[in-house]
C-alpha cells in the first residue's frame, strides 16, 4: 500500500465519522423538536412502558387518581368486556393506570371546576388521538402506521375504532361488520364482492383485511404480505408461484393484469372475458388468434366457445412440461 492510498483512506474515514456525528446531531434535535411541539399534553411518557404495577399502585404517582375516582362521576364510560378493561392482559390500560393510561393524569381535572385538564378525545382530530394509541400499539400489525395511506389522509385510530362504544363483535369497530366499515369509504371495492365471481369475502370466509392491513404495510396498496402484488396472491395460491420452466410473462408481471381481486362478472374473476383478455396483448400469433374476421365468426371459432383460448392453453400461469412453451400442456 503506498502513501497516497493510506492518506486517502484516512481522509475517507474521517469524512464518514463526521457525517455520522452530523446525523446524530440532526436526529437528536429532531427528536427534541418533536417532543416539544403540539399544544396537547402527551400522556404517553407516563403511560408507557406498561409495568406490572396494578391500578391500585397508580394513585401514589403524582397527578394520577386511579380509575375508581373517575367512575364516581363517569358511570357510562366503562371498558367492561373489552381488552382495555381486562387487568389480566399484560400491558392493557386496566393492568396499568386505567382511564389515565389514555386520558392522562386526572388529578387536575378532578379538582378543576371547569373540568378541563384532561385529554378529550371525542373533541380532538382523529389524527391526534392516534398518538395516544400508538404508545402501546406500535409493533407488528401497527408498525407501519405512519406510512399508511390512511394516516396520510388524516385518518386516525378512532376513524375506525371506538374505545367506549364499539359496534362490532370483533376488533371494536365503529360499524357492525368490517365490510360495512370499509364500504363507507370504499364503495366500488365493497360492491364488487357482490359480483358473480369473487373470493369468499361476502360469505364471511375472508375479509378485506385477509389481504389488506388497514394499519399500513411494506407492500403497495397496503397489502398485508410481501413487497409486490403477486407475493400477496401466492401467499394463498401457492401453486401459482412457480418457478416454471415456461413462464407466462404476463403472470410474472402482475396477477391483477388479468384478475380483479375484488370480484368480477367474468369467470374466474377475469377483468375481461377470453379471448378478448388474451387479445389485449396477442394480436398476431402462429394461428390466427383474432375473432373479428368474418370466417372465424361464421364458423363459430373455437376461440369463442367454452373457455376460449384457455381451452387449449390450459397452463396459462406457466408450464413445467418440456414442450409446454405454449402453455398447452
Ligand atoms: C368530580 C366528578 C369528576 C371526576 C372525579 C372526573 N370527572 Fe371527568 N368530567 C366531569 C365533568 C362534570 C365533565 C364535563 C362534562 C362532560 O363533558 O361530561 C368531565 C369531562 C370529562 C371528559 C371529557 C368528556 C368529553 O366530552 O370529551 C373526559 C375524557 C373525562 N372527564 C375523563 C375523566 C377521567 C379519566 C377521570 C379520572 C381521572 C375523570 N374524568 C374524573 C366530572 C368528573
Ligand atoms: C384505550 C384508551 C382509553 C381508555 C383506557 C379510556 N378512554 Fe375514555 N375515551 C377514549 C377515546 C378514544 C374516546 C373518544 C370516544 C371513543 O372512541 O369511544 C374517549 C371518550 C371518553 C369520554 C367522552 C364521552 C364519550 O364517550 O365520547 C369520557 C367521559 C371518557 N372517555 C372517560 C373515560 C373513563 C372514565 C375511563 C376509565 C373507565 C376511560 N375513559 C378510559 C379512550 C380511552
Ligand atoms: C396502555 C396501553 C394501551 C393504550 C394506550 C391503548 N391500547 Fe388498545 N389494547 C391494549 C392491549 C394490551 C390490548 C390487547 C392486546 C392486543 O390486542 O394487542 C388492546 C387491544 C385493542 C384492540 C383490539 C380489541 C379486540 O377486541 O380485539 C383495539 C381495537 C384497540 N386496542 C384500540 C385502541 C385504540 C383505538 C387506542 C387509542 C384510543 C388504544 N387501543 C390505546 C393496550 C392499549
Ligand atoms: C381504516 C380503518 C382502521 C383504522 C384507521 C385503524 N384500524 Fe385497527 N383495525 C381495523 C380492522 C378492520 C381490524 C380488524 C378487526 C377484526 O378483527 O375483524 C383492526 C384491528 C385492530 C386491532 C386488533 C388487531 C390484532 O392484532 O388482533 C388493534 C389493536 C387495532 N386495530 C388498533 C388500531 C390502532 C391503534 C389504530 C391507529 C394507529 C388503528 N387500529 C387504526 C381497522 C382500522
Ligand atoms: C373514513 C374513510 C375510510 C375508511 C372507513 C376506510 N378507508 Fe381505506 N382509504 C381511505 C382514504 C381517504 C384512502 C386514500 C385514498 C387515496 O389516497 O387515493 C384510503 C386508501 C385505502 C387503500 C389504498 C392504499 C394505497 O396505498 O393505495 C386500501 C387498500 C384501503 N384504503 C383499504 C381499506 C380497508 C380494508 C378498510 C376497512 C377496514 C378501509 N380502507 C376503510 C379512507 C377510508
Ligand atoms: C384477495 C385479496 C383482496 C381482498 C380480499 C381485498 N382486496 Fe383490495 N386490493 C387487492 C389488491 C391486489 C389490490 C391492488 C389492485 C391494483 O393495484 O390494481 C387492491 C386494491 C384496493 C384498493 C385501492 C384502489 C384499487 O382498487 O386499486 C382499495 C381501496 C381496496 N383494495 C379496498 C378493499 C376493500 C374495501 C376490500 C373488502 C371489501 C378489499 N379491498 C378486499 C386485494 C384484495
Ligand atoms: C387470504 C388468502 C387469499 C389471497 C391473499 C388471495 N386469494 Fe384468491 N382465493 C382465495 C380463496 C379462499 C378462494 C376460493 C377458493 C375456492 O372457492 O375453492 C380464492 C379464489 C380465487 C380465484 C378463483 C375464483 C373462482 O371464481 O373460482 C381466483 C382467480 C383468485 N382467487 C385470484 C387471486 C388473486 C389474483 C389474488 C391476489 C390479488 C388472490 N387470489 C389472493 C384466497 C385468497
Ligand atoms: C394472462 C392472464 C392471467 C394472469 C396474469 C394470471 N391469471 Fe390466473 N387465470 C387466468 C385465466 C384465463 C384463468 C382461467 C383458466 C381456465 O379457464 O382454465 C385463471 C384462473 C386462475 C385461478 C382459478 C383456477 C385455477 O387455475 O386454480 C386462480 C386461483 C388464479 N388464476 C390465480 C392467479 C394468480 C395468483 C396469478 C398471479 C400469480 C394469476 N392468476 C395470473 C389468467 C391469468
Ligand atoms: C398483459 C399482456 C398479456 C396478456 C393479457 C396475455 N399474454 Fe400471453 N404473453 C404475453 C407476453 C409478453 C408473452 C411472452 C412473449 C414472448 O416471449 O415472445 C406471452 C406468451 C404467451 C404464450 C407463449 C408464446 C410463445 O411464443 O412462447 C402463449 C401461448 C400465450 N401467451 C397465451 C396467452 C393466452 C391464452 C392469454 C389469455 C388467457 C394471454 N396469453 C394473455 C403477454 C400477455
Ligand atoms: C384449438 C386449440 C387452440 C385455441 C382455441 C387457441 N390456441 Fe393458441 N395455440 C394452439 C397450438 C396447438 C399452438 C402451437 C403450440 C406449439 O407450438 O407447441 C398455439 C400457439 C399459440 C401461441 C404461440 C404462437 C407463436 O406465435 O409462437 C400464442 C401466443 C397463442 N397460441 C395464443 C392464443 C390465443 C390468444 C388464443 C385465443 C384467441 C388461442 N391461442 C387459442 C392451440 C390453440
Amino acid at each position: 500500500m503506498n502513501r497516497d492510498t493510506v492518506l486517502s483512506r484516512l481522509v475517507a474515514a474521517a469524512l464518514t465519522a463526521a457525517t455520522l456525528a452530523l446525523c446524530l446531531i440532526v436526529l437528536g434535535s429532531g427528536r427534541l423538536a418533536a417532543s416539544g411541539e403540539g399544544a396537547v399534553p402527551r400522556p404517553q411518557q407516563d403511560a408507557a412502558p406498561p409495568t406490572q404495577g396494578a391500578a391500585d399502585a397508580a394513585p401514589a404517582q403524582s397527578g394520577y387518581v386511579g380509575p375508581e375516582t373517575c367512575l364516581t362521576c363517569h358511570d357510562t364510560a366503562t371498558l367492561h368486556g373489552t381488552a382495555h378493561g381486562n387487568p389480566r392482559i399484560p400491558g392493557s390500560p386496566a393492568a396499568d393506570k386505567g382511564c389515565e393510561s389514555c386520558h392522562g393524569p386526572g388529578q387536575a381535572h378532578v379538582e378543576d371546576d371547569a373540568k378541563g385538564h384532561i385529554l378529550k378525545f371525542s373533541q380532538m382530530p382523529a389524527r391526534q388521538v392516534s398518538d395516544t394509541c400508538l404508545t402501546c400499539h406500535n409493533k407488528t400489525e401497527h408498525a407501519m402506521w405512519d406510512s399508511s395511506s390512511h394516516a396520510a389522509r388524516n385518518m386516525g385510530c378512532v376513524s375506525c375504532h371506538s374505545v367506549h362504544a364499539p359496534k362490532s363483535e370483533r376488533g371494536q369497530l365503529v360499524k357492525a361488520t368490517q365490510l360495512e366499515l370499509c364500504a363507507t369509504c370504499h364503495k366500488p371495492q365493497a360492491h364488487k364482492q357482490l359480483r358473480s365471481s369473487h373470493m369468499p369475502v361476502r360469505e364471511g370466509k375472508m375479509t378485506c383485511t385477509s389481504c389488506h392491513n388497514p394499519h399500513g404495510s411494506t407492500n403497495v396498496r397496503m397489502l398485508r404480505v410481501g413487497n409486490y402484488i403477486n407475493e400477496s396472491c401466492i401467499s394463498c395460491h401457492t401453486e401459482k408461484r412457480g418457478p416454471f420452466l415456461w413462464e407466462h410473462a404476463a403472470g410474472r408481471e402482475s396477477c391483477v393484469t388479468c384478475h380483479d381481486p375484488h370480484g368480477s362478472n367474468n369467470d374466474r374473476m377475469l377483468v375481461v372475458r377470453t379471448p378478448m383478455l388474451c387479445q389485449r396483448c396477442h394480436i398476431g400469433t402462429r394461428h390466427p388468434s383474432t375473432i373479428y374476421e368474418g370466417t372465424a365468426l361464421a364458423q363459430r371459432s373455437n376461440r369463442l366457445v367454452n373457455r376460449g383460448c384457455t381451452s387449449c392453453h390450459q397452463q396459462i400461469h406457466g408450464s413445467n412440461h418440456p414442450s409446454g412453451n405454449a402453455f398447452a400442456r
